[in-house]
């Protein structure tokens, strides 16, 4: 068996290239005590990681140049040092861009039975988890309010979009392609779909679609459709900050509109939240997400690229809105 790992060539500047990543080949890891050896199935790549590629603190620790790059991952045990995993298992936990890694056996989990692998990286894993804690307990949503969803048709953003209409809200999202809007709207029942990209006035797009104002804005993207949501909120609205993927490429962080005095003249909260402050309630957004998941009530999508090698593109890809839904790699 030949290993190939992917590392971190050099730190990005602006958006990230094919000359940021290097492949490199390697020796298969043997498994040491309590650890398992997994071939690795289907590899998960996140915004976030945009974060760890630049020196630094994000909330988790820079990669080093030179570092093969990690993210959540479903493989298959191949070989095993602890009782808890046999051969054959399939598991998700954080892996190494690689054909194979070991990891401990305690950080990992076995994946949910009789549903696709590959909803542990999106619907029924972290991406579902941020959607399920972030809107419901930082957003607070209540029936017949108003929730708006910035990058509605990305990993995220579609559970956000599904868990806010089975709360009985009306949803609006917004996206960056016409056929994601249609699908927002066609498929996952979302109230009204805005294409920022092709929109002109946000402010204006939002005001139409949302007639009574902005309850609980829930945001993936910031920038300029942040901007554009702030002037709308209600009194008492809840912004959940769950990521900002419009500036992540920025050197310095722009200077836009100021929306603390939307903030104080509504009585309105803006609250960020990282999904892992949620760990000790993981298993019980995972048994609701799977309920609402085998009962038809909640959909998944998923952009699957295909092959190892297309791993840094289909990373790459994020920054362009290549994916609806969850973007995974399948090895
Ligand atoms: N707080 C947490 O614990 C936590 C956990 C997971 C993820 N996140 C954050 O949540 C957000 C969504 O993550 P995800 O995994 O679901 O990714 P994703 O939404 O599936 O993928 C990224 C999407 O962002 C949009 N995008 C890219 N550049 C943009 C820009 N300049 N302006 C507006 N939209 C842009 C693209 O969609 P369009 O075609 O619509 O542009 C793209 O498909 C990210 O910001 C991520 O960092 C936070």
């Amino acid at each position: 068996m030949q290993n190939k790992e992917i590392r971190l060539a050099s730190r990005p500047a602006g958006v990230p290239t094919l000359e940021n990543f290097q492949f490199v080949e390697t020796e298969v890891p043997k498994p040491q005590s309590n650890e398992v050896l997994v071939r690795m199935l289907y590899l998960s790549v996140d915004p976030y990681l945009r974060g760890r590629m630049r020196e630094g603190r994000s909330y988790v620790a820079p990669f080093e140049v030179g570092q093969v790059i990690k993210s959540l991952a479903v493989g298959e045990v191949v070989e095993s040092a602890s009782p808890k995993f046999q051969p054959g298992d399939i598991v998700s936990g954080q892996f190494g861009w690689c054909l194979y890694d070991v990891a401990n056996a305690d950080a990992l989990m076995k994946v949910v039975p009789g549903v696709s692998p590959t909803t542990a990286l999106g619907v029924l894993g972290a991406t579902g988890l941020t959607a399920y804690f972030g809107l419901l307990d930082v957003g607070q949503p209540k029936a017949g309010e108003t929730v708006v969803v910035s990058g509605a048709a990305g990993a995220v953003g579609i559970v956000v979009c599904q868990i806010a209409k089975l709360k009985g809200c009306r949803v609006v999202g917004t996206a960056g392609s016409d056929e994601k809007c249609d699908y927002l709207r066609r498929e996952l029942g979302v109230d009204a779909a805005i294409n920022y990209k092709t929109a002109g006035n946000m402010f204006d797009a939002l005001k139409d679609a949302c007639p009574n104002g902005i309850d609980v804005y829930f945001d993936n993207v910031g920038g300029d459709v942040s901007d554009a949501v702030m002037p709308l909120i209600t009194n008492g609205a809840r912004v959940v900050i769950c990521g900002q993927i419009s500036m992540y490429n920025d050197e310095a962080p722009p200077l836009g509109p100021r929306p603390q005095r939307y903030l104080l003249t509504n009585s309105a909260r803006m609250e960020g939240f990282i999904v892992t402050k949620y760990m000790s309630r993981f298993a019980e957004g995972i048994q609701q997400l799977a309920q609402w998941f085998t009962s038809g009530q909640l959909k998944s999508a998923e952009t699957i690229v295909e092959g190892f090698e297309n791993t840094p593109n289909a990373f790459i890809g994020l920054f362009s809105g290549e994916n609806l839904g969850k973007q995974i790699v399948k090895i």
